[in-house]
């Protein structure tokens, strides 16, 4: 089967501006907003605009180069950092980009800069700042390969898989992560079908998975979350594949919700679940999942259906917007560096140190 690049994308550097793909009115229209400030790029964060844990972090790289050229970095640091709590990728990203200012402003104190220079100062801090947006976009793309090619592996001929929310293009520079496994064990020939859960209350599953599945010709069903169950227990499902939005030190793996009620239910049937994610969803400064933050979202996701009411006027809800699956419910975290096995405190941190490409066992 011949390989192509996926057909979606869900953000454009344009030199002058980030482009973003509204994922919020997909799959019906294709709308592009134009983002000419950091204080666009994050507001577009927030308002899931572009979403999805990689992405979201190559956005605000992106959204600090903007701010380079309106000189407010400190300011679009802090602003796009409280965009969205869950996802330790956009805290990574800042962060590289931050090194890159810190360095910026140690050499203008080195040699006390004048103000003749600082106009041409400020010109190569947005060229540093732009190539490490690139490079933070363009290590996302490639490890989405690798991590596409060694999921792929561990699945039989003939895979029958389960995944919950988006976590292909759109959510990512590239293919995806355990949407480029599906994606690649698809191009190798080995997979037969996709159970997509449709993802409530946002519905990822059912706009953009879906969406992405069929732009990819990859043969799959949608099921509402609560079909998990009884699928499980009446087809023979190889493996649930899901993404993370941040992976503690012990390996609990906070993710969108209802991954931690899939994982359960794959224990109970003795299905292989497995957790996709790049290096940069790893953080070994948080402990356990118990330290992760999670975001509560608007209730008004849960008591509307696009725009439209269903529940009795005055009802209350509730929105966490992610759950952490513990670690002793994956059998696997399949890492752009290798795929790491439990016990997972012991082999992330070896992983951490020995760098990319290597399986780790118990
Ligand atoms: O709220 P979202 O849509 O940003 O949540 C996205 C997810 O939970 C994905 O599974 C996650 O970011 C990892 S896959 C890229």
């Amino acid at each position: 089967m011949s390989q192509t690049l996926p057909k979606t994308k869900s953000f454009r550097w344009k030199k002058t501006s980030l482009q973003l793909l509204d994922q919020r009115l997909l799959p019906q229209k294709t709308v592009w907003i134009t983002c000419k400030t950091w204080q666009s790029v994050a507001s577009a964060t927030r308002e899931m605009v572009v979403r999805g844990a990689p992405a979201i972090g190559c956005a605000a790289a992106y959204g600090v180069v903007l701010a380079a050229k309106q000189k407010q970095i400190p300011q679009a640091l802090k602003g796009l950092l409280a965009a969205r709590p869950t996802a330790v990728n956009l805290q990574w990203a800042l962060e590289r980009m931050e090194k890159i200012h810190n360095n910026f402003g140690m050499q203008n104190a080195d040699c006390g800069i004048k103000e003749d220079i600082n106009k041409k100062n400020q010109k190569s801090e947005i060229a540093a700042l732009e190539a490490e947006a690139i490079a933070i976009e363009t290590e996302d793309r490639l490890s989405n390969q690798s991590m596409g090619r060694l999921g792929s592996d561990l699945l039989p001929q003939n895979a029958i898989v389960m995944t919950i929310c988006n976590t292909g293009s759109l959510a990512t520079a590239g293919l995806g992560t355990a949407f480029g496994v599906i994606w690649s064990a698809h191009h190798a020939g080995k997979l037969k079908h996709v159970y997509a859960l449709e993802t409530r209350p946002y519905l990822q599953g059912s706009r953009l998975t879906a969406y992405e599945l069929q732009q990819e010709k990859i043969p799959f069903e949608l099921i509402t979350d609560s079909m998990a169950a009884h699928l499980m227990k009446t087809e023979k499902i190889s493996a649930i594949l899901v993404g993370a939005d941040r992976i503690a030190a012990n390996g609990d793996t906070a993710n969108k919700i209802g991954t931690y009620s899939l994982a359960v239910l794959a224990q109970h049937h003795e299905i292989p679940f497995y957790v996709v994610a790049p290096w940069s969803t790893v953080d070994l400064r948080t402990p356990t999942g118990q330290q992760i933050p999670i975001e509560e979202r608007s209730t008004k996701e849960v008591l509307e259906v696009q725009g439209k009411s269903i529940a009795p006027k005055g009802a209350r809800a509730r929105h966490p917007a992610f759950d952490v699956t513990p670690s002793i419910l994956i059998r696997a975290i399949v890492t752009d560096r290798g795929v790491v096995k439990p016990p997972f405190s012991n082999n992330l941190r070896l992983q951490h140190y020995r760098g990319p490409f290597s399986t780790l066992h118990s």
